[in-house]
């Protein structure tokens, strides 16, 4: 295994706090200590669009406003080069839903647009009479892919340093991929799940990016709070992010376990923060069926997996053994093809040495796992039998392109250099072959 490690250029503070994982407290260079102020205002912010179970003919628009007075409306239509093709836009009413936690009151709004044209250009706006937001655009996926093609975007934890540090890789990778069809955030978007701030941070950091593509987002344990003792999921994560409904019907499940089928790939989300922390067996086991089922009937060519616990960790004190003891043998029967994963505030991923389960000796999963980060705060890491590559101390963004029967998965630096490169080839009948492709100087 090839494990590499970057000088720490923020020297000792951020080293102090990198030696601490088990803790998890991150140096105080890395804390977001700004008085940036997200008040919200006539003008709608937090604008993000969501994914939805089928992203040719719908997405879902979620934002927020002061809320003063009026219906929250959605204006859409075709995009047109022409600026007056604003006269052809549809209005369409948003549900909105008063939100006060502390001394933040605010409307959250949000609605699902159906019935669009696949592959088509799309211009929208959304507000009321008291403010509107610019006209933003984005496209819709392509229907009924005979074959596999599509690009997305991945990334690990934001976590800590979101606006000042996060900021810049969400931001360069739009700019390496901005035809992406969906942005997928494993877990950990923010530090602390109920401080408003930090969910500020994170909307003024993607900007507009948020309301241009399609976002997937799955929590991480950093979404949850124990103030009684017991988990319980952010006030913040149902009320703005809006997503599939197509998960096991229980409470503790929603937003975070669904899927989409995007143009020959299904990409489900996973709570593993229920696996890990679950009060009950049930719990654990519902969600277990669910994806036994999903997988089941599964028509799509390519399959994707979103969590934050990682199934295998890039050191040995932080395994997730209830994530790997219930989930790794469901993905090696259906033969997942890729497990995008948070948590360990570091980058890894691997196939070839981690075993099929129940398989003779020497066989290996087919299925490749990734660990990734994307925000400031780094953990150390360890030599682990099951990583082809470990990377410390870096910030990275994912770039993933399939094409028919070839998953071609690339890793850059926040300063776009490429760092990690491999491709899946698929063949049918076999195990998935990982041809490594990383830059010679890595
Ligand atoms: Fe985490």
């Amino acid at each position: 295994m090839e494990k590499i490690a970057r000088r720490r250029f923020l020297g000792s503070t951020l080293k102090m706090g990198a030696l601490l994982p088990v803790l998890g407290t991150p140096a105080k260079l890395l804390i977001d200590n700004n008085d940036k102020d997200y008040t919200p205002a006539d003008i709608p912010d937090r604008i993000i669009l969501t994914v939805t179970p089928d992203l040719a003919t719908s997405v879902t628009m979620n934002w927020r406003t002061a809320g003063k007075s009026g219906d929250n409306l959605v204006e859409y239509t075709v995009a047109d080069a022409h600026p007056e093709f604003t006269a052809n836009a549809v209005r369409v009413k948003a549900t909105a839903r008063a939100f006060r936690f502390g001394n933040i009151s605010a409307l959250n709004c949000r609605v699902t647009i159906n019935n669009l044209k696949p592959d088509t250009l799309y211009a929208y706006r959304l507000g009321n009479e008291s403010g509107w937001s610019e006209w933003m655009q984005f496209r819709t996926a392509k229907s009924n892919t005979e074959k596999a093609n599509l690009s997305f975007i991945y990334l690990g934890d934001a976590q800590v340093g979101i606006r000042p540090l996060w900021s810049r890789v969400i931001r360069k990778a739009y700019a390496a991929m901005p035809d992406a069809q969906l942005i997928i955030h494993a877990g950990d978007l923010v530090n602390r799940a109920n401080e408003d701030k930090e969910w500020g941070d994170w909307f003024a950091a993607g900007g507009y990016i948020h309301g241009s593509t399609p976002a997937l987002m799955t929590p991480g344990n950093h979404e949850y709070i124990h103030e009684d003792g017991n988990p319980h999921l952010s006030i913040y994560w149902n009320e703005q992010f809006l997503l599939p409904d197509n998960g096991p019907a229980n409470e503790l499940l929603k937003g975070s376990c669904y899927f989409t089928d995007v143009q020959g790939v299904k990409i489900i989300s996973l709570n593993t923060q229920m696996i890990e922390e679950a009060l009950t067996e049930d719990l654990i086991n519902r969600q277990v069926a669910w994806l036994h089922q999903t997988l089941k009937h599964n028509p799509q060519q390519w399959t994707c997996v979103v969590m934050h616990h990682p199934v295998y960790s890039t050191k040995k004190g932080r395994d997730n053994k209830k994530v790997r003891e219930h989930l790794k043998p469901i993905f090696d029967q259906y033969s997942v093809d890729l497990v995008l994963q948070g948590h360990d505030h570091a980058y890894a991923r691997g196939m070839d040495k981690i075993p099929l389960t129940g398989g003779a000796a020497g066989s290996r999963s087919g299925t490749t796992y990734i660990v990734s980060v994307s925000g400031s705060k780094m953990y150390e890491t360890e030599p682990m039998e099951w990583a082809d590559i470990i990377g410390s101390h870096l910030q990275v963004y994912h770039a993933v392109n399939i094409t028919n029967s070839t998953l071609a998965f690339r890793s850059y630096l926040a300063t776009g250099e490429l760092f990690d490169a491999f491709d899946l080839v698929k063949e049918k009948g076999r195990q998935n072959e990982l041809i490594d492709k990383r830059p010679s100087n890595k």
